[in-house]
Formats: structure tokens, sequence, C-alpha cells
């Protein structure tokens, strides 16, 4: 059977090279011309752990092919996956001119009826609008099913072949029965719902783990004001089966390229909907706020940063992904360039040079030695293995007083840096007292 992926970016890529996995012929299409050619050459784009060794190894069966959008006169698949970006506006909302370019352009090169499936996470109602718009007025009768997307980045290739669940929604039995088949070879629960109700399980989904991390994060925080240890009261509370362990590790907040804009999405979608929802708005409020931290113990324990040396280790949102879209260290170095700091950020995979355009006035070192070397402070920002397993010994060596370090991924060994002569802080682990917390 003929699939059609369209956006090869972290989601539509695994989605085009797992389908081809499954024997299925895949052609993978991008606004992208560079990608393209990449992908024609068996390179890839993104830093995701196996994907390179997967695509090349479908891409020699034959059965995955990579093409231009201009170069596809018409489209002659059975199904077409839509995986293109639903980034945020100034507004909160998602925008959805990625979405309303792809469908366009599949309807008006469509040479037979298609089932269109939507990966990409789009506020509730988006399906049925789309229906509406494009499909009623189509030269063909298209089904439309979403298909909401819950891979981990650094993960995704377990994701892919051990998902927790796969979500299809669709008004159209024959279509979400041929959409279920596709996954036959996965051993997952399958939900099956209306369209509206998959697109909100995606919101739901990521809104609740949010949610998690801000909260322990606000226990963490009161950790720190009122001496007890966030160490501990994870283990305590996490034994309860109802509350479980995931998503409990207190630090500097959730990044990446899905949680915050889909929280600030769904909180939109509530406001214009008449509804305020109170919650989501305070899961954004303290995880913006979470990136404050680390700049207010400097200036406590520093004074004025105008000429400090700071390292920032980790460049990422989280580790094994090079995605730095709304990662925390950005606004950290910004925050800390803004005090008049002198920054160096390393990060192992995140080269910082053409992606960190933005942070024009940091140095980005090529290795972790250059980065430390005569710093006053350190901000672990990424639990990459690399910063975990360091040699901490040796870095005290490098740096100089006062020796600070901020953990702000509570990854390291409080004791042991302690003992090394550093001034170590995490977030909610006694270590510190948070003064006022102001955004
Ligand atoms: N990245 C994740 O971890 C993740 C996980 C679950 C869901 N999602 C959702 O999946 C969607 C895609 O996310 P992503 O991270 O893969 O985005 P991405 O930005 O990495 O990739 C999007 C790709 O679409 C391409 N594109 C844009 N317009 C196009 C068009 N008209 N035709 C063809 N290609 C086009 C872009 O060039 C890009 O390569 C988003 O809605 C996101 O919220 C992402």
């Amino acid at each position: 059977m003929k699939i059609t992926v369209l956006g090869l970016g972290y989601v539509g890529l695994l989605t085009a090279v797992g389908l081809a996995n499954s024997g299925y012929e895949i052609i993978g299409l991008d606004v992208d011309i560079r990608k393209i050619q990449m992908l024609q050459n068996e390179n890839i784009y993104i830093y995701e752990p196996g994907l390179d060794e997967f695509v090349k190894e479908n891409a020699k069966k034959g059965n995955l092919t990579f093409d231009t959008l201009e170069n596809v006169s018409c489209i002659d698949s059975e199904i077409v996956f839509v995986a293109v970006g639903t980034p945020s506006q100034s507004n909160g909302s998602a925008d959805l001119s990625q979405l309303n370019n792809a469908l366009e352009y599949v309807v008006d090169r469509a040479s037979n009826p298609l089932t269109i499936v939507v990966k990409s996470t789009v506020p509730p109602g988006t399906g049925k609008k789309i229906k509406e718009i494009y499909l009623e007025k189509a030269s063909f009768s298209h089904s439309y099913v979403s298909n909401p997307e819950f891979l981990r980045e650094g993960q995704a290739l377990k994701d892919w072949f051990y998902p927790d669940r796969i979500v299809i929604g669709g008004d159209d039995r024959e279509a979400t029965t041929l959409i279920s088949h596709l996954y036959k070879d996965i051993n997952a629960p399958i939900v099956i719902t209306d369209v509206t109700t998959a697109e909100m399980i995606k919101y739901a989904s990521n809104a609740f783990l949010a949610t998690k991390i801000s909260f322990i994060n606000e226990i963490a925080n009161l950790c720190d004001l009122t001496g007890a240890n966030i160490d501990g009261v994870v283990q305590g509370v996490s034994h309860d089966p109802r509350i479980g362990g995931s998503f409990l590790r207190a630090g500097i907040g959730y990044g990446g390229s899905c949680f915050p804009k889909d929280v600030r999405a769904l909180d939109f979608i509530s406001t214009i909907n008449g509804h305020s929802f109170e919650l989501l708005k305070a899961v954004i409020n303290v995880n913006n706020r979470q990136r404050f931290i680390p700049i207010q113990i400097l200036k406590r324990e520093m004074g004025l940063l105008s000429g400090k040396k700071i390292a920032v280790l980790g460049l990422a949102f989280k580790p094994n992904t090079d995605d730095i879209r709304e990662a925390p260290s950005i606004e950290i170095i910004n925050l800390l360039i803004g005090e008049g700091a002198s920054v160096k950020a390393y990060d192992p995979i995140v080269d910082g040079t053409e992606k960190n355009c933005y942070c024009q006035e940091a140095v980005f070192t090529k290795n972790i030695w250059e980065a430390i070397h005569e710093a006053h402070a350190i901000i672990l920002t990424t639990e990459w293995d690399e910063f975990v397993n360091l040699d901490w010994f040796e870095v005290f060596k490098y740096t100089q007083s006062p020796h600070i370090i901020i953990d702000g991924r509570n990854v390291l060994q409080p004791r042991l840096i302690k003992e090394i002569g550093f001034k170590c802080f995490g977030i909610g682990r006694n270590t510190h007292r948070v003064f006022q917390l102001q955004a």
C-alpha cells in the first residue's frame, strides 16, 4: 500500500520510516528542499538516537523515498499522513498555517479518494473545520482521521514500537479501521474515538504532564523555604500508586516543542470557549518562574553578575535530543547576558552556531572544559549523561571562587559536590532558600 507523509520533522520522519519498516511503500515530502536533499543522500538533520540507521536501512529496502512538494504532480497513494508543525502564535493559539498549506496541497494534487490522517497536534474542533473548509468541496470524497502522536524526543524509536496507546479519531468507520490496521504489528491499546475527542486527548495528556512538573516544582520551592528535601518527598509520595513517580523531578521547568505551546494553546482554547482554565494558567506561570531561580541564587551569592564568568551546561531542552525550542537554557543564557555576565555554554549535541543565533553574545564551546574554564559558577540546565558522570574533582580545578554549581535538574549528588569544595544548589534539595520568587 502506498502512503504519503507530509512534513518530515521529528514526528513525520519517524512516521515515514516506521511505516516503511512495516512494509508499506512510503513517499516522504517536505517543503524544506534542504531537508529533502539530505534525506535523499541518507543523511538526517535532526538528532534522534538510532533514527539515522533506521532511515538508511529502510531506504535501502527501496520502500522509503523522499521528494520535494513541487516534484509531485499528483498524489496517488491511498493514505496521506500530515505531520507539519503547529507552533505557538503570540496570543498562545496554535498557528495552523503549515497545516492549512499542507491540506490545500493534498486536496489539490489528489488523484483519487484519500484517507487524510493528521498527526500534528491541533486544537479540538480543527478536524471538523478542515472537513468543512477543504474536504467537502474537494473533487474526491476524502476521509479524515485524527491520529495524534505521543512520541518523546530522545526515545522516539522506542515509542514508535512500544507506544503506551494509539489514538485514532474518526467519524468514518472504514477509515478508522484502515488506520488501525497500519499499526497491526504494534502491541498497544488502540483508543478509537471521534475526531474532536482524539484532538483533546493529546492536549489533555500534555497539559496533565506539565501540571505534574509545575506541581512538584512548587513543592520543591516550598521545600527550600521550609527545610524539607524534595528527593525524600518524591520518594515518599511516589510509592502511592495513585500518584506514581514519573514526571516528579523538580528543576528549572519544562521546555521543548510540545509542552509549552500545547499548554498555552489549551489555555487559549479555553478562553475562546468562555472558560477560564485557572489551573493551566498557574502551570504556565510556575514554569516561567522556575527559570529565574538560578539567576536569583547567583545574585544572592555573588551580588552583581556583571563580568562574572558563568558556564551553562546543556542547551537542548532535555537529553538525547538536539531540540532547543523553548529550552530553559536559552532563556537562562539571555537573562545572564542581560545581567552583564560573561556566558560560555556547551552541549554535547547542539553546536550553538546556526541553531542558537539568538544568543549571540554567548560563547558556544566545543567541549566542556572550555566552557568551565575560570567560571565563577556553573549552571547545569540539561541532564546529559556526560554532565552527570563528569569528574567533578577535575571540574573544580578549572573553576574559580566562589565555585558555585546550580544543579537545575537535581541530578548531581549534592553531598559529593560539596565535599569537593563547590557551593552546590539544587531545586528543593534543602540546599538554599529562595528569596521572594518573582516572575
Ligand atoms: N516533536 C515532538 O516530540 C512531538 C511529539 C508529539 C507531537 N508533536 C506534534 O507533531 C507536529 C510536528 O512536530 P515536529 O516536532 O515534527 O515539527 P517539526 O517542526 O520538526 O517538523 C515539521 C515539518 O513540516 C514541514 N512542513 C511545513 N509546512 C509544510 C507543508 N506545507 N508541506 C510539507 N511539509 C511542511 C517543515 O519543513 C518541517 O520539516 C506538531 O504539531 C507537534 O506539536 C511533536
